[in-house]
């Protein structure tokens, strides 16, 4: 029987562990706050931020919003994360990516201030989790280790490929399953699209974590029996829907389904536990600004 791993339950899981440190922080006058900066029209980007939102308000987070212009100076967006670096009600900064082409992407990462970086993305922040002391993870590989953790999926010595080199899932995910430490000890190969026999490696896999953005990249011929999968992907594929498309991920889903030990399905896996990290990290954050 192939297990179904369900992230919305390990997301409520996550949600409902933060609500004793949430309360302790906002009893004592320090109630954590989340700031979300959109600079972008893309549907999916705006539903992602309101999501984020709603989560915040459900678990007694303050969410701080700015919308800018997709088309307003780039330095709009500079002075905005200056002005929430500063501002001590908002203990994290995300700015959500992509952000318009006329403004420079490393930059905006590295003006978000370390310490309320909820993303993990500035460089410090990426150069702790290398060297194996992480101030914050990045939420989608966080998320991800937390639900092997909560399926009992062992990482230890596992064979496992990341499909996928992007800095914010296949690179950092790389980077987890690689560390001795806890939900780490994998020995992890890389894949992306200018790997040869993508087959062959995902083939070998106990673990495979598909995250290269390309819908149903990864079918069940592709998979061992009983390999635990992972689908990171999002992707609007044209359909004869009301909405004219649907979500597919990065595996298809049925075939794989047939094969796996155990897979996320898409939606219901990764997603709710990338937004259930946010709002850890940025109760980490408080937490850390508050002493
Ligand atoms: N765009 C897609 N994923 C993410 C994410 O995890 N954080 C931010 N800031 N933008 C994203």
């Amino acid at each position: 029987m192939t297990e179904i791993i369900d992230g919305n339950a390990v997301a409520a899981d996550v949600r409902d562990g933060l609500a004793d440190a949430i309360e302790t922080l906002t009893d004592a006058g320090h109630k954590p706050g989340l700031a979300t900066v959109l600079m972008s029209e893309d549907p999916a980007s705006e539903t992602y931020v309101s999501m984020k939102q709603r989560d915040c308000a459900e678990v007694g987070i303050e969410s701080h919003h700015v919308e800018i212009d997709p088309d307003a100076p780039a330095e709009e967006l500079y002075d905005t994360v200056d002005d929430l670096n500063a501002d001590d009600a908002v203990n994290g900064i995300l700015v959500q990516m992509p952000v318009p082409d006329h403004v420079d992407t490393r930059r905006v990462l590295r003006s978000v201030d370390p310490r309320k970086d909820v993303d993990g993305f500035h460089p410090e922040n990426v150069g702790r989790m290398v060297a194996g002391h992480p101030r914050f993870k990045p939420c989608t590989p966080h998320g991800i280790q937390k639900l092997l953790e909560a399926y009992d999926v062992e990482t230890e010595g596992a064979e496992a490929v990341v499909v996928g080199r992007s800095n914010i899932v296949g690179k950092p995910m790389t980077n987890l399953l690689i560390q001795k430490a806890p939900l780490g000890n994998a020995t992890t190969t890389v894949c992306h699209s200018r790997t040869k026999d993508l087959a062959a490696h995902t083939r070998a896999a106990d673990i495979v974590i598909a995250a290269a953005g390309a819908p149903e990249l990864v079918t069940g011929d592709m998979l061992g029996d009983g390999a635990t999968v992972v689908d990171v992907g999002v992707n609007r594929v044209d359909a004869d829907t009301e909405k004219g498309y649907e979500l597919v991920g990065d595996v298809e889903y049925e075939s794989a389904e047939e094969v796996a030990g155990a897979i996320t399905p898409v939606p219901g896996g990764v997603g709710p536990m990338t937004r259930a990290m946010l709002l850890w990290n940025t109760v980490k954050a408080a937490s850390e600004q508050s002493g």
